[in-house]
């Protein structure tokens, strides 16, 4: 058989988050920490993932169903505890023949660490191989109690700890790799008398131990990958180390920070060297940002592939792609679906949206440019508008190259305007503009003589 499984736990109450969402779905820079977790389990491709879950199952279904991988859910209708939890996952237990069960709380659990815990579990023979670590703080963590020649003896939990138990340093990180064979023995022998009046995961140890079979610590490379989230407080100590551990790495690859203030990057975006992150700046989802670009201060890039020598200023951005040479803002949003080509020309409140921008083209103040496809060294003047939207459908306009659009024109879609075509200042377009024409589409002017008068008159 020689099957590996992963089971993530994620059905807990998760109380002390004070919050109606459930812990797992919380944020470690703009990712789930059951993200975090499924991301590194993914990585050693076992031959199952099974989610426990139980509180707010609906919304975590939710989130499984955005992520590419295939999972397995069991259910744990009453929170009983980690070693109830992973009861709810015994077909899983019976389909392989060593486990991994990890916390959907403990997002920086790495593959190294899995991986080497996995290599002494199968060397060793053991049935329990625990991954634990010192980390600053023990507080709240289950301890490891080692006996005299070092092994594995059992895991007590804070609540549990006798006074010397307690200044064990060494914590239990709630991974661990198990033979599950002899999980499956130790789970039913579990008992709820301890101070949580819970069915206790970590117990199962002492119970392996306690059958003849070897249990086993692995201790992390590094001490941060045992952290977890059970409060706010914690939850901020995780971002602060993962944004700041984002950071270090950027700095390394020769990203320039002039201050930190306000910059916050997600752990699925690359950036080229010397390129320069401004104040207030955050950056997050998948996005690629090549070399030499300036971006920021005060902007938001999401999910956006943006190329080198390229300036944001004051932009928010999202699911679009900005090429080489081109300068956004200040004060400009780039919404889903939104193209700027090489060496464009952004400039302040312009809205893009869902439109393809050609090469050298400017659009430089207040314009709303939505499902639009513009040619290359396209104008427009000030204040334009295309008008994409009837009340009931969409529809896209079309510019060729080179073409000038006057100030403050409208273009009320479906419409074309040609090559090297021009608007008249004030235009609203309704018609197709042909190629080299100008078109001036606005009412005659007309005088009324002596109104002024008319008006004052009608008044008294
Ligand atoms: C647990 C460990 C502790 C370890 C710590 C690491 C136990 C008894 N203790 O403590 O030794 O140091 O993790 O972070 O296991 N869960 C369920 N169903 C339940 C209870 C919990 O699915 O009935 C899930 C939670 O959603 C969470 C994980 O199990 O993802 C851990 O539960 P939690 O209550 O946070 O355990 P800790 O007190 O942190
Ligand atoms: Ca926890």
């Amino acid at each position: 058989m020689n099957k590996t499984a992963c089971i993530v736990l994620a059905a807990g109450d998760g109380k002390r988050m004070k919050s109606i969402k459930p812990k797992v779905l919380m944020e470690v820079l703009f990712k789930p920490m059951l993200g975090w977790v499924l991301d590194s389990a993914e990585k050693l491709s076992p031959d199952e993932i099974c989610v426990v879950v139980g509180n707010g199952e609906d919304k975590i279904g939710a989130y499984l169903e955005t992520r590419d991988g295939k999972y397995t859910v069991a259910r744990q209708t009453v929170r009983l505890g980690t070693g109830h939890a992973v009861m709810q996952a015994e077909n899983v237990l019976k389909n392989c023949e060593n486990v991994l069960v990890l916390c959907g709380d403990a997002p920086f659990m790495d593959e190294e660490t899995m991986r080497a815990a996995l290599k002494m579990h199968l060397e060793k023979g053991c049935g329990a191989t625990v991954i634990a670590a010192t980390p600053d703080n023990p507080f709240g963590y289950g301890r490891i109690v080692r006996d005299e020649n070092g092994d594995l003896l059992k895991i007590v939990e804070q609540k549990d700890a006798t006074i010397a138990e307690q200044h064990i340093k060494e914590i239990n990180s709630g991974a661990y790799w198990f033979n599950s064979k002899d999980l499956l023995e130790a789970l039913p022998k579990l008992s709820d008398s301890n101070a949580s009046k819970e069915y206790y995961l970590t117990d199962a140890v002492a119970l392996i131990r306690g059958s003849g079979r070897r249990t086993a610590v692995c201790t992390a490379a590094h001490k941060a990958v045992v952290l977890g989230a059970n409060t706010r407080n914690d939850l901020y100590c995780l971002n602060s180390f993962a944004r700041m551990a984002v950071i270090g790495d950027l700095l390394q690859k020769g990203v320039e920070f002039p201050c930190l203030d306000g910059v916050i990057i997600g752990m699925d975006v690359t950036v080229g060297q010397d390129t320069v992150i401004l104040p207030n700046t955050i950056i997050r989802g998948k996005c690629t940002i090549g070399c030499g670009c300036e971006i920021g201060p005060n902007s938001l890039i999401e999910d956006t592939v943006i190329g080198d020598g390229v300036v944001l200023n004051n932009v928010q951005a999202n699911r679009s792609t900005v090429d080489s040479g081109a300068t956004v803002g200040p004060f400009a949003q780039l919404r889903p679906g939104s193209h700027i080509g090489y060496e464009v020309k952004i400039g302040n409140f312009v809205e893009v949206k869902n439109s393809d921008i050609g090469a050298k083209t400017s659009i430089a103040h207040l314009t709303y440019v939505g499902d639009s496809d513009v040619g290359e060294g396209v104008n427009f003047g000030c204040g334009c508008v295309t008008a994409n939207y009837d009340g009931i459908q969409k529809f896209r306009t079309k510019i060729g190259n080179n073409a000038f659009i006057g100030c403050n024109t409208n273009l009320i879609a479906p419409v074309e305007v040609g090559e090297n075509a021009s608007t008249g200042a004030g235009s609203t377009i309704t018609r197709n503009v042909p190629p080299n024409s100008l078109v001036v589409e606005r009412a005659e002017p007309k005088v009324v003589h002596n109104w002024e008068k008319n008006k004052m008159r009608k008044r008294k």
